[in-house]
């Protein structure tokens, strides 16, 4: 008898315990939205790469997903002890992601610190990672060729920590570039390794994003990834001035130009293009390619010179406006303060209801 339990409800007045059959369910459940979570470390300023190659994504993803996006304070502990500027650049992290457009009512924007049931969720994970695979890590093995004075537990510890982190919203989806892959890899490592021992609690994690292939925005120097402490002169900052936009891309590298027609472009002049694309209107970059694939030697029709100067312009008024608001909202310490506060109460709410499950199934409920 299927029906039964449900005219027994019905007599009793309780719809509610009714089991309305999969359709209805399907027609009338609210859609979940799956859970995103990014984190970002508040070790130096946040540049153009961090722009193009994450934020300008997170503020894509706040409309499709469940956001939770945090500042790592505790992260940037296990490398920079010295918490003089912290408190500074926590904020102006914080600052810096709602001027490039994140909506603190849509997402959860918060600090890691303000929720300890990522702490408790990090004590447990903890029994369940092993020395020899936190030990072959690659981030830990590069931090302790470069700062072997330091080799504490908690970088030892640093995947577990991230795995919390994710964990404690039970995101599925975590937008995070390749250098990261491998500590994804280990939170489901360990998410696994608790489900298997205490029952199915935690969803596993992957990287995400929208685009295959992200932007890669390059150092002006042709060095490498743009990056928070090299070369200063060579990473465009959302917080430079409109002076220091224009000196450092007026001194970009570049060359005397292509030596054929339609020549492979050098990766720091392809860098200048990428650049160009994602700030100068559509036919200023068009203009530019045309001129250096019809330029050869003895007749170099590209003028990087006025290419830079073009690109300087563009890109101080791409910047000026998110450094202006950030500035804004950084001065502005009461509205800080709230964005702050309703962004750990979100993550909180999550968190617990998280931890609540997770002591269920470990068994660590008394009450
Ligand atoms: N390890 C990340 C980085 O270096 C920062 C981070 C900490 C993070 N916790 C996270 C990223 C959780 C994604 C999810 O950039």
């Amino acid at each position: 008898m299927p029906f039964l339990p449900g005219i027994i409800a019905i007599i009793q007045k309780k719809p509610w315990t009714i089991d309305y059959g999969l359709w209805t369910n399907l027609i009338f459940a609210p859609m979940e939205k799956e859970v995103v979570l990014s984190g970002i470390r508040p070790t130096g300023f946040l540049h153009l790469g961090n722009y193009f190659g994450a934020m300008r994504n997170y503020v894509r993803m706040q409309d499709d997903f469940n956001c939770y996006f945090f500042v790592a304070n505790w992260h940037s502990l296990t490398t920079h002890p010295d918490t003089k500027e912290l408190q500074n650049s926590v904020h102006r992290v914080i600052a810096e992601n709602i001027a490039c457009g994140l909506d603190p009512e849509k997402v959860a924007l918060y600090i890691q610190s303000d929720v300890p049931e990522i702490a408790e969720l990090y004590l447990y994970l903890n029994m369940l990672a092993y020395k020899g695979e936190l030990e072959k890590t690659v981030t830990f093995k590069e931090k302790v060729r470069l700062n072997p004075e330091n080799v504490n537990a908690g970088l030892l510890t640093y995947p577990v920590l991230q795995a919390a982190d994710i964990l404690i919203h039970r995101a599925v989806k975590v937008p995070v570039g390749k250098d990261q892959e491998q500590h994804l890899e280990m939170a489901r490592n360990f998410a696994e390794r608790f489900n298997y021992r205490y029952g199915e609690v935690l969803p596993l994690p992957y990287a995400f994003n929208y685009d295959s292939e992200l932007v890669r925005i390059m150092s002006l120097d042709g060095t490498g990834k743009m990056s928070k402490s090299e070369n200063q002169l060579a990473t465009l900052y959302l917080a430079d001035d409109d002076e220091s936009i224009r000196k450092k891309i007026m001194k970009a590298k570049t060359d005397q130009g292509p030596a054929e027609t339609n020549a492979v472009m050098p990766d720091y002049i392809r860098n200048l293009f990428t650049l160009m694309k994602l700030v100068s209107a559509a036919d200023t970059a068009k203009k530019f390619e045309d001129d250096f694939n019809a330029s050869s030697t003895g007749n170099c029709i590209i003028r990087y010179g006025d290419m830079k100067k073009q690109l300087a312009e563009d890109m101080a008024k791409f910047i000026q406006p998110i450094r202006e608001k950030a500035a804004d909202i950084q001065n502005n310490k009461p509205l800080l303060g709230k964005i702050i506060q309703q962004g750990a109460d979100k993550a909180r709410a999550s968190a617990s209801e998280t931890l609540k499950l997770v002591r269920q199934a470990i068994g660590m409920n008394y009450v």
